[in-house]
């Protein structure tokens, strides 16, 4: 089972030119402590998606994390409890080097080109999602599994049944765009959502979505 994480736009855009079309700091922050804490419902209740689906009043993202200002801390990862985030080559590429690999998570890179093995102290690289959900499956160490993108990667993981969620930064507003999220099916139903936030005018929410029966 693993998890897609994803920021995409109101025509689900999620990148141009080989980069993130916007920049949320606010997303970014999400992603890091979603994607390294070994206890995502922490993260979760951290972030108050369980307000509500009908909460539709604008905070900022500065009332929001007043609000959660008093929250114990995260849980930390350490090397016998921490996250896989496993992403395709060309998003790896697209990582600043300052911020590769991810701090304080397995970095997975999935290619069909680079040779397959384990780079100490920086990444693997997988030849195909299945090979690395086999050999993630095995590593006790291995908490959660974040599918991270990019287009490629999220179209196979979409299709791939041990997708359970969908952790969806919705960006209300339509950037241009060379890359997109494909739709996904009605199997997939929200569970939870943030109030909408707002930042430098680019408003944007969180969404779960989870893999359930349709009826
Ligand atoms: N908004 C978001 O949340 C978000 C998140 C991540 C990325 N992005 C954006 O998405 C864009 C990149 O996406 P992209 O679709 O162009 O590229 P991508 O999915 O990041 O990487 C594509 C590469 O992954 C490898 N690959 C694809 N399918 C594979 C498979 N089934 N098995 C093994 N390897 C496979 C191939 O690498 P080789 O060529 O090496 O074989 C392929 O060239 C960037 O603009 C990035 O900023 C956005």
């Amino acid at each position: 089972m693993f998890s897609l994480v994803v920021a995409a736009d109101a025509q689900r855009g999620i990148g141009k030119d080989g980069s993130l079309p916007w920049k949320l700091k606010g997303d970014m922050r999400w992603f890091k402590e979603l994607t390294t804490c070994p206890d995502t419902d922490e993260v979760l209740a951290r972030y108050l998606m369980n307000i509500g689906l009908r909460d539709k009043r604008t905070h900022t993202w500065e009332s929001l994390t007043a609000r959660i200002g008093g929250a114990r801390p995260l849980p930390e990862w350490s090397p016998a409890a921490r996250n896989a985030v496993l992403m395709g080559r060309k998003t790896w590429d697209s990582l600043p080097p300052r911020f590769r690999p991810l701090a304080g998570r397995l970095n997975g890179v999935l290619s069909r080109r680079l040779p397959a093995g384990v780079f100490h102290g920086s990444h693997h690289v997988w030849p195909s999602l299945q090979a690395a959900l086999d050999e993630l499956g095995r590593d006790p160490t291995a908490k959660n599994i974040f599918v991270a993108g990019g287009g490629e990667i999220y179209a196979e993981a979409l299709r791939h049944p041990g997708c359970a969620r969908i952790f969806l930064t919705d960006v209300a507003a339509a950037f241009p765009c060379d890359t997109f999220l494909p739709a996904f099916g009605p199997e997939f139903r929200e569970t939870a959502i943030s109030p909408l936030l707002d930042e430098g005018g680019i408003a944007y929410r969180f969404r779960l979505l989870e893999r359930g029966d349709r009826s």
